[in-house]
């Protein structure tokens, strides 16, 4: 999120849940962020007319949208979550005039870098003060072998020049961090490379990307390996044709209010039309191992996406090991199961997962700084965190103080969630920033009955 300089940070406080009451009611979280960014990107590559129902306008995705503007698509917004875009082609992008700023979004930067990489054309990226500090050498590498060629600052953060080439080539690379950005990236890039590319990601990551190609028409093959990993095949230069696109609820988002519900005792709480790709479902095994009380039902498909409603049920939540090979499927969930995890019964060991250290902050240092602050028992390691609680929620933190949220969208909803079940509240110091992924999750939480009040 880019925030303007004569805005002033909002921060904001969570009450405790009253005694006895806990948070009740039927919601709808926002549309995926991962499908919703992929969906504009897509549309933008196909000749007419893609509708999208669902679409997530929180400020990743008008970034993006912004960016597929600029290189020539026409995106329209026609009413709630409902846009159309007239793309221009694969390989029809066009030089944008300006740099792309892609505000807090490093799937939107790096996605939209492999379309420009594969372009005859020079784009200069830039982003917010937490984008810029992100790594970008995960796409510079396998671009460069691509034929594209980059001027950024020093290990590839932004501001960043792409010069994409003529020539593109299709590569075959081995994703050394599982990454579905990268993957996508390289993806992208491919599909205006003649012949075939390779990706080969040892342990899988989220196939939006490979669901949406097949969806508009690509050749794409996937073999699962004997270590379990997958070798996606794409074949370039196919014609896309223009679809239809409805994106399911988001399970990132969704993960808010359902863990608000685990925590909060005496709720019940439904969560409609909860996207359950089963690359993005590890939170939800984690909580029922647990002890979590969910019931999933009106199970269906949308889009080439499983969905169901989710109802939670406030139980006792006990620690248990999760296992390290699980986190791609819920990379970015760990804020948020941290505070399960601190008010769950005993320890709760949550290793494999230093990825953390490069999202919109460094996820392990800011959720570990800010639990030792509300009173929680922790060790912090290189690539997780092992949280010792003590079956019921920390102390919280006293007025006056408020969590640092560093940009981090997923850091501020964490903290305000704890802080529905935290004696004293938590406050946070800017409540903005969530806009990124989930507008609207202040009226959601207050609708279920939770008091979110200003701290200013
Ligand atoms: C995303 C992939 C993940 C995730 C991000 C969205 C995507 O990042 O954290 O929020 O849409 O491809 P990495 O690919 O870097 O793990």
């Amino acid at each position: 999120m880019t925030i303007a300089p004569d805005q002033k940070p909002r921060p904001l406080r969570a009450r405790p849940v009253a005694d006895g009451t806990g948070l009740h009611g039927e919601v709808a979280v926002p549309g995926d962020k991962s499908i919703s960014h992929r969906a504009l990107i897509f549309g933008a590559l196909s000749v007419g007319e893609t509708t999208v129902t669902g679409l997530l306008e929180g400020e990743d995705v008008l970034r993006t949208a912004a960016a597929m503007r600029a290189m020539g698509a026409e995106v329209e917004r026609l009413g709630d979550g409902h846009w159309r875009v007239w793309g221009v082609g694969v390989g029809g992008l066009s030089e944008p005039e300006d740099v792309l700023d892609m505000g807090n979004a490093g799937t939107g930067a790096r996605l939209v870098m492999g379309l420009v990489a594969s372009h005859d054309f020079t784009a200069i990226f830039t982003g917010d003060a937490s984008l810029r500090r992100r790594p970008m050498g995960r796409v510079v590498d396998p671009l460069s072998r691509i034929g594209a060629r980059f001027v950024g600052r020093q290990g590839g953060r932004l501001p960043l020049a792409v010069v994409g080439t003529a020539h593109p080539l299709p590569i075959e690379y081995t994703l050394p961090v599982a990454s579905a950005q990268v993957k996508s990236a390289v993806l992208l890039a491919g599909l205006n490379a003649p012949g075939i590319t390779t990706v080969i990601e040892p342990e899988p990551t989220r196939d939006h990307t490979e669901n949406l190609l097949r969806h508009f028409g690509a050749k794409v093959t996937v073999e699962t390996t004997k270590e379990g990993g997958r070798v996606i095949q794409l074949t370039g230069q196919p014609e896309f044709r223009p679809s239809s696109i409805v994106v399911p609820g988001d399970p990132s988002s969704a993960a808010f209010p359902m863990v608000a519900a685990c925590i909060v005792p005496g709720s019940e709480v439904t969560v409609r039309n909860v996207g359950l790709n089963p690359l993005r479902t590890g939170l939800f095994t984690t909580l029922q191992e647990m002890g979590a009380d969910l019931t999933f039902s009106n199970r269906r498909d949308e889009g080439g996406e499983p969905v169901a409603d989710i109802t939670i049920r406030h139980a006792p939540l006990k620690g248990i090991t999760v296992p390290p090979e699980r986190a791609p499927s819920m990379i970015d969930e760990y804020p948020i199961l941290f505070v399960a995890a601190a008010c769950a019964e005993g320890e709760t060991v949550m290793r494999g997962a230093k990825e953390l250290r490069v999202k919109e902050s460094d996820r392990l240092a800011l959720m570990a700084r800010g639990l030792k602050a509300c009173g929680v028992d922790l060790d912090e390691f290189e690539d997780g965190l092992v949280i010792r609680g003590k079956g019921k929620p920390p102390q919280g933190l006293p007025a006056g103080i408020s969590i640092a949220t560093e940009l981090d969208h997923r850091i501020a909803m964490s903290f305000l969630v704890l802080g529905m079940a935290a004696k004293d509240g938590i406050a946070i110091d800017d409540a903005r920033v969530m806009d990124t992924s989930f507008p609207g999750f202040v009226p959601l939480m207050q609708s279920l009955g939770a008091t979110l009040e200003s701290a200013g």
